[in-house]
């Protein structure tokens, strides 16, 4: 009978265990022991910090047992000093001081403190003193604050992991310092520390050893030095996430051919726009991961790529420059990641390249160029557990063949043309977690085909044609946490929630009815509620839904709501980030109970039949960004303490009784960041609010981030508001962070335009009419180049329109109408495209738009060449002048055109869609050039 490898092991491990039991319990010494035992104390076992980590290894650290002999311990087999200190993983929880006694044990020569909860203590200078240290692990352990320098006395590491903490910094000086002495350095992870100041040609002063390199998002900036070749020992290297890091031809290139050794390569996000795709085809053959995900490369991709042998994992998403095919055969057969969405590479899914990807795992084609393909042949891919077939245009039935892949976790195929009813086949994929079937043409009521996926977690199933009743079973899914059906044609009521499991429900856009169930106040996870314009929803809000202490949002929206607002949702949580209940019938007032600490971000309450007054509670909504009470009978003055709220980006109080002047501002820095303020349609009276406009800071500035506003909190809630735009009033479903709305209309504003309104630079749309604004219009009106939309109509304004008013290239609206004006109308581009409604109601105007001839000097027409109304260098400060501004918002402002402002929710008609999206469409294609055209029109 001879040994097992198993049973030899377990005879060596007794052996050794035997020899250190008997080798007397001083064979480590008391003060080691007490050193750290000490250490021990001073952290708590923390069993909630990660669901991975459940065991402690100090529990097994007792006083009279040899510490050598204790978990995560090793000694020197001669001297007795503990040697390695290895608490990877082990629950702990407190912070690490600079006087802990671990910091006694010198002989350390490995250290590893990975995936604790070190609660953000500072990396103490004092690991500099383990003169001995070959390996040093503080990966994930919650340390943060900067990288003290003694870490550069560590001159015997090979190894050090400081990545993935919570906030790390690390200096330049630190930096240079490190790689200057770390000279035996093989691994080096500095992955998630903050590393903007360091210069990336300080990099190549790394030892030339090194064999792994991460820096991860460490916000590198600049160009990465083609000295890289130098790392010829490098087997992985991974500069992902460093947005302005850019990489040149020439160091790519060093990289491709010196690095021979390389296995993994990832530059995802790294700026790599200058380098041929086709540099890449000789990289190394050893290659088993290459990532280069969004960085920009352009051009046909070497379909060889595709051939390397050892090849695992190829990630090449998110380069929508990048073309090629992929190849159908002589494919690595150990490839299990393949991700190509949005590219234009050409995929054929065929006979030849589905038997040549048998080991595939995870295959995301999202928005490529797939053509001439089988889909049925996806059934042989069974060892998928992601397939992403996303955006893509397929039609027909999802087939069957689908069923076959019974690994699959994660199915998306949003955004095709798929028709017919949800497959029965989805059924059988019991370890389905997330299913995305979103914006396709499937029909059908439900009947219980997805009631098996126990295990299903994500569910979207939004922007169909799904009609019927809601199915119950929906409702019953064990494990459901996010469930998404809007926009389809449901029916029915919604009073069977029965997990506990769901966080986000979003049910907006079909048809139900009733009440809201009381079944939604029991599901205390419930972070997201959306009921949405279902139109038919009716009764009251109930306070019950306050027990929902988790809410982050609660959009009720477009309902026929009734009853008064529950107090309680002033208060009842500090998390609610977004309030939505406009457009409902809801009566009585605003609650008067905003608690300091909360966190609305969004609170909307427009189209009701609210009274009272604005409470003044509302400042206790320092988050606030968005506020919205339009169109309902609020009667009060204008609620000067709004301008306390910081963040304040949009204030609509359109439609209301409120009156008086608008005095203001009283406080510094007052609604600085408001880019939309409406407050038309009331009856304030007395001058413009001058002193307000000269802090509206958000409007003297252009926004060039194409982003649209949305909740900071992690739902990215998306914000919508109601709003007239180029005289019509819509519904914006999303906003683009680049608006700027002025609009004062419909009210009693008397006096002057002033001429500071030449400050708002960033206006596109300004609105002073029907009020009885009196004297010029005012000449720095033509500084305001992004204007789209101009309305000083029905008010009391006399003499010339100036001319600078023709340089405004971008007015696609210009109402001035019902004015007392005279003279000729400027002629230019622009002002040529506006027809007699623009100008009618003023007799004594001329100009061809009005039919009307100028005589003598009134034919002058002027190019908007000079302000010669007064020195305009009082408006802005020293060397903000015309050109600096021309310059600097000018392009933002076509980048923004070219791109829409704005998106319209789906709640009205289709063909009314259609209609206004090709009509923003027409007008981002044409440029300045012909957009008055389109604008004429007022409603
Ligand atoms: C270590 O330092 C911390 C903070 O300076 C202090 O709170 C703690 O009492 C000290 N512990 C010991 C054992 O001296
Ligand atoms: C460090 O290692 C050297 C060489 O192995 C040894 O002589 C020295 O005692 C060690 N120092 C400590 C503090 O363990
Ligand atoms: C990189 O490779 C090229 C050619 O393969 C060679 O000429 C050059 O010396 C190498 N550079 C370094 C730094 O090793
Ligand atoms: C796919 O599977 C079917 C049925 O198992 C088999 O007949 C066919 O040959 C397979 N095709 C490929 C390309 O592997
Ligand atoms: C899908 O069709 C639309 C409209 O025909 C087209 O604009 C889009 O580029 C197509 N998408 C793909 C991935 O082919
Ligand atoms: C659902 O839609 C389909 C196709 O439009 C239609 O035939 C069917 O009658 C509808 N069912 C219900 C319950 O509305």
């Amino acid at each position: 009978m001879g040994f097992s490898p198993i049973s030899s092991l377990s005879f060596f491990l007794f052996l050794f265990h035997f020899h250190s039991t008997i080798s007397s319990s001083d064979f480590c010494a008391l003060d080691q022991s007490l050193s750290l035992l000490r250490f021990k104390e001073s952290f708590s076992i923390n069993s909630s910090a990660s669901v991975l980590c459940q065991h402690p290894k100090t529990e097994s650290w007792k006083e009279g047992i040899d510490c050598c002999l204790w978990d995560g311990i090793t000694c020197d087999l001669k001297t007795g000093h503990v040697t390695v200190l290895d608490l990877s993983c082990s629950m702990l929880y407190g912070t690490l001081h600079s006087n802990s006694t671990l910091f006694s044990l010198h002989h350390l020569q490995k250290l590893d403190l990975s995936d604790n909860h070190f609660n953000f203590s500072h990396i103490s200078s004092r690991f500099g003193q383990f003169s001995n240290l070959t390996h040093l692990n503080l990966n994930y352990s919650i340390f943060a604050g900067q990288v003290p320098s003694e870490i550069s006395h560590l001159s015997k590491l090979v190894s050090l992991d400081l990545s993935r903490n919570y906030d790390l910094s690390l200096e330049p000086i630190c930096f240079d310092k490190l790689v200057r002495s770390l000279t035996k350095l093989r691994e080096l992870d500095l992955s998630n520390v903050n590393m903007s100041l360091v210069v990336p040609s300080s990099l190549m002063n790394l030892s030339a050893s090194l064999s792994l390199l991460k820096l991860f998002g460490c916000g590198l900036e600049g160009k990465l030095p083609s000295s890289m070749g130098r790392f010829k020992h490098l087997k992985y290297l991974d500069l992902s996430i460093n947005f302005y890091l850019s990489l040149e031809p020439i160091s790519f290139d060093k990289i491709v051919q010196n690095l021979t050794k390389l296995r993994h390569l990832a530059l995802d996000y790294v700026n790599m726009s200058l380098v041929a795709p086709n540099s890449l085809k000789n990289l190394s053959s050893s290659l088993s991961y290459l990532s280069l995900s969004g960085c920009g490369l352009q051009g046909k991709f070497p379909g060889n790529i595709f051939l390397l042998p050892n090849l695992e994992s190829l990630d090449l998403s998110y380069n929508k420059g990048l073309t090629g095919s992929f190849p159908s055969s002589n494919l690595s057969n150990v490839l299990s990641l393949l991700r190509l969405s949005n590219t234009r590479i050409s995929v054929y899914l065929e006979n030849d390249l589905i038997s040549n990807l048998k080991s595939l795992e995870y295959m995301s084609l999202r928005n490529c160029n797939i053509i001439r393909s089988d889909l049925t042949l996806l059934g042989n891919l069974t060892q998928l557990t992601l397939l992403d077939l996303s955006s893509n245009n397929f039609t027909g039935e999802i087939p069957s063949s689908l069923g076959y892949l019974l690994q699959l976790r994660s199915l998306y195929l949003y955004s095709n043309k798929f028709r017919g009813q949800v497959p029965d086949f989805l059924g059988s994929l019991v370890n389905l977690s997330n299913l995305d079937l979103s914006n396709n043409q499937l029909v059908g009521p439900f009947h219980s085909q997805l009631n098996t996926l126990s295990n299903l977690k994500y569910l979207f199933l939004s922007d169909n044609l799904f009609n019927g009743t809601i199915p119950s079973f929906l409702f019953a899914l064990p494990s459901l946490y996010y469930l998404d059906l809007h926009n389809n044609n449901l029916i029915g009521n919604i009073s069977e929630l029965q997990h506990n499991s769901l966080r986000f429900l979003d049910l907006s856009n079909n048809h139900l009815h009733g009440t809201i169930p009381s079944s939604i106040f029991k599901q205390e996870n419930l972070t997201v509620i959306i009921l949405a314009s279902n139109s038919k929803l009716t009764g009251e809000i109930s306070t019950s839904i306050c027990k929902l202490k988790s809410l982050l949002v609660l959009d009720l929206s477009n309902n026929s709501l009734s009853g008064s607002i529950p107090l309680c949702l002033g208060n009842f949580n500090n998390m609610l980030s977004v309030l939505h209940l406009g457009m409902n019938n809801l009566q009585g007032t605003i609650p008067s109970t905003f608690s300091k600490d909360n966190s609305l971000e969004y609170l909307n309450l427009s189209g009701n039949e609210l009274e009272g007054k604005i409470s003044p509670s509302i400042i206790n909504c320092t988050k606030l960004e968005v506020l919205d009470l339009g169109n309902n009978k609020i009667e009060d003055a204008f609620p000067n303490f709004l301008e306390t709220l910081p963040k304040l980006q949009i204030l609509i109080l359109k439609s209301n009784k409120l009156q008086g002047f608008v005095k203001g501002p009283n406080a510094y820095n007052s609604f600085s960041k408001l880019q939309i303020f409406d407050v038309s349609y009331n009856n304030f009276s007395g001058p413009l609010p001058t002193r307000y406009f000269n802090n509206l800071e958000a409007m003297m500035v252009s926004d060039q981030s194409m982003i649209y506003l949305n909740a900071t909190n992690y739902t990215s809630y998306v914000y919508s508001i109601k709003m007239t735009w180029k005289g019509v009033e819509f519904e914006f479903s999303k906003i683009q962070s680049t608006i700027r709305v002025l609009d004062l209309s419909s009210n009693n504003f008397t006096g002057e335009i002033p001429k500071m309104i030449g400050k708002l630079i960033a206006l596109q749309q300004l609105n002073l009419s029907h009020n009885s604004l009196t004297g010029h219009i005012q000449s720095s009106l033509g500084i305001l180049i992004n204007l789209e939309s101009l309305d000083l109509s029905s008010n009391l304004l006399t003499g010339r329109i100036p001319t600078q008013l023709g340089g405004l290239t971008f007015l696609a609206i210009l109402n001035l109408s019902h004015n007392q004006l005279e003279g000729p109308i400027p002629s230019g581009e622009q002002f040529n495209t506006f027809d007699a409604s623009s100008f009618e109601g003023n007799l004594g105007l001329c100009g061809s738009q009005v039919l009307k001839k100028c005589y003598g000097d009134e034919a002058r027409s002027l190019p908007p060449s000079s302000f010669d109304e007064g020195d305009d260098s009082t408006l802005f400060g020293e060397g903000f002048g015309w050109k600096a501004v021309t310059v600097g918002y000018g392009c933002g402002f076509v980048f923004g055109v070219a791109t829409g402002y704005v998106v319209f929710r789906t709640k009205k008609p289709s063909w009314f869609l259609r209609m206004v999206e090709d009509k923003w469409n027409l007008q981002s294609k044409k440029t300045k050039k012909n957009a008055g055209r389109y604008g004429a029109r007022r409603n």
